[in-house]
């Protein structure tokens, strides 16, 4: 059965979408795993990350109509032989308004439901949140036995953090009591700048056990990610340091 794990913040431009793609990307290409990677952001950036396309190319054969059947097989794409997606586009932002017009039944468990149906197929299974503590974020965190939070180093992000974790703390009581949280992963640092600096150790006084070792710099390599994409990148490679410790770290906690 897979691992199911989440990347969250209700924060925009906390590297989420960049942290779970290459997260997903280094468990199936480095390590061998299967791995589904479960793109929950209208979005799309997920979907656009990894397969380079248009998001409207996989108009009505995403994670929402998944979700609206509760069942994700129809609407699995293969990225790679050990890669797939359930995709997202604009669409998916009606599915606040589908859970609470026309679905029966516990709202927070949906996305979980929707995966039972594909656990047993992958080893991992990687969801990519949107910035919001919406229904969304919380049908992963409910689907999820690990997430991690992101924190980028602004005063936005920190104030997000705390009422982030105890939305997780929320989860665990009343729809998933396996959540584990497996910490949080301070990204897109700038280690010239002192506040970047300040904020990074406030966070580690703060939240000491939880913090992942490795921290992620911001580094121009995975700011084009998103343009070159994972094949035929001839920077991926070295770009991808950082991301293999981060990995190491999660797949011991998890
Ligand atoms: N390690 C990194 N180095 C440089 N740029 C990054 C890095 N991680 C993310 N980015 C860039 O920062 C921006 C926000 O990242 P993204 O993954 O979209 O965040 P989120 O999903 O939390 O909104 C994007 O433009 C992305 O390309
Ligand atoms: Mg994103």
């Amino acid at each position: 059965m897979a691992t199911v794990i989440s990347f969250g913040i209700q924060k925009g431009g906390s590297s989420k979408t960049t942290t779970s793609g290459i997260v997903a990307h280094i468990l199936s290409a480095e390590y061998g795993k299967k791995v589904l990677a479960v793109d929950l952001d209208s979005q799309g950036n997920l979907t656009e990350l990894l397969t380079q396309e248009d998001i409207y190319v996989f108009h009505q054969r995403t994670v929402f109509e998944a979700l609206q059947e509760q069942d994700a097989r129809k609407y699995i794409h293969k990225v790679t032989d050990r890669l797939d997606l359930l995709s997202a586009e604009d669409h998916l932002a009606r599915f606040p308004s589908w859970l609470y017009g026309s679905y029966r039944g516990n709202r927070s468990l949906v996305l979980k439901q929707t995966l039972e149906s594909v656990q047993d197929d992958y080893d991992y299974i990687i969801i990519d949140t949107p910035p919001a503590l919406g229904d969304q974020t919380i049908n992963a965190l409910a689907a999820s036995d690990a997430v991690v939070a992101m924190f980028e180093a602004s005063k936005f992000c920190y104030s997000a953090l705390g009422r982030f974790l105890e939305t997780c703390v929320h989860v665990q009581e009343l729809a998933n009591e396996n959540l584990k949280i497996a910490g949080i992963l301070r990204s897109l640092i700038d280690s010239r700048r002192t506040d970047n600096k300040a904020l990074i150790e406030l966070v580690e006084e703060e939240y000491e056990d939880l913090c992942f070792e490795t921290i992620m710099t911001r580094t121009a390599a995975i700011g084009r990610l998103s343009i070159n994409g994972f094949t035929n990148n001839p920077e991926l490679k070295a770009g991808l340091k950082q991301y293999r410790l981060f990995v190491e770290e999660l797949i011991n906690r998890v």
